[in-house]
């Protein structure tokens, strides 16, 4: 593996798992695969679990990590090509990245759609250009249609949870939020799951909030939440903003939001979020402080899928 951008990346998604699960088992059996090798982890956007857990994964490989904060800390940079850099923009992605190629092995980077621009978002500008210039392997720690290394963990948090001989009933459901927030987990949600293909999967969203097709293409989607949450085992809840008409809300409506009556016809459903989660807006209590949500298990997961990403790319640059 060479790039770790999106399910397309990951050779055999049954295998990543079972490497992450064997390294929740065992942390430390690889922690000299990364000796002598060091990762940068670039944030041009706030993040906890990210951050952390990544930073966690490389060091239990062995590998020496530094966070920059490019958002606060670095140079505002410029990605538009033939730029004249006569605004705010200091320095160009062009010149930056080549020289954190000589800094790093790894670099992973975190960088956030404009939500303005659909054209430059779907192509995933920044990102590659990182993977252009750098020279080196790159690791999306959330890009601006994708969240590849959330998506691992979440599939993981299924594989450990769900003991019974069929395949699951997965839904992801949107729910309401106060703000303009991107496509990327419900994308790399709906992405991975198919890719994955050992899933009954459904999206369950108010009209208006089509996602693109190139990735939910293969899920049933269904407009009424009430239907589309029968039997259900799994609930992915996460609010986006429309795709269509790009980077707005339309409905918002708090009927939409995830409590212990809309769950009930569910088989029991487990429920998951990427974190953070807006309580009593996308989630009530009742539910995230139930045995039916494994936020925590599924946060505390990121590390494992991050390990073995890691693991996978030290292993093929050797
Ligand atoms: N789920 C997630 O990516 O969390 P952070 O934004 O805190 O990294």
């Amino acid at each position: 593996m060479k790039e770790f951008i999106s399910a397309g990346d990951a050779p055999n998604i049954e295998s990543l798992v079972q490497s992450a699960l064997q390294y929740k088992a065992s942390p430390l059996k690889d922690n000299k695969l990364g000796s002598g090798k060091r990762i940068g982890l670039l944030f041009l956007n706030p993040s906890m679990r990210t951050r952390l857990s990544t930073q966690i994964a490389a060091q239990n490989l062995g590998m020496e990590t530094i966070v920059f904060n490019v958002g606060q800390d670095g140079w505002a940079l410029e990605f538009e090509d033939e730029a004249i850099m006569s605004g705010s923009k200091v320095e160009h992605v062009k010149d930056a990245a080549p020289i954190l190629g000589k800094y790093f092995d790894v670099l992973g980077i975190r960088t956030f759609p404009s939500l303005q621009n659909k054209v430059d978002d779907y192509n995933e500008l920044y990102i590659n250009q990182f993977i252009k210039y750098s020279g080196i392997p790159v690791v999306s720690l959330e890009s601006a249609t994708l969240h590849p290394l959330q998506s691992l963990t979440d599939i993981i948090t299924i594989r450990e949870t769900f003991k019974e001989k069929r395949k699951p009933r997965i839904v992801l459901t949107w729910t309401p939020h106060v703000k303009v927030l991107p496509e990327c987990v419900a994308n790399s949600f709906a992405q991975w799951i198919n890719a994955w293909g050992e899933a009954d999967f459904v999206i369950t969203h108010p009209e208006d909030y089509e996602l693109d097709e190139k990735f939910t293409s293969g899920a049933k989607i269904i407009h009424n939440q009430a239907e589309a949450l029968k039997n259900a085992d799994y609930v992915y809840v996460k609010n986006w903003s429309t795709y269509n008409d790009y980077g707005k809300i339309y409905c918002n409506d708090p009927e939409w939001m995830l409590t212990n009556k809309i769950l009930a016809t569910t088989n029991q459903a487990k429920v998951m979020h990427c974190l953070p989660v807006r309580r009593n807006v996308e989630l009530s209590d009742e539910v995230l402080d139930s045995p039916n949500s494994v936020v925590t298990q599924q946060a505390s997961n990121r590390v494992w899928a991050a390990q073995a990403v890691l693991s996978e790319i030290l292993t093929n640059k050797k």
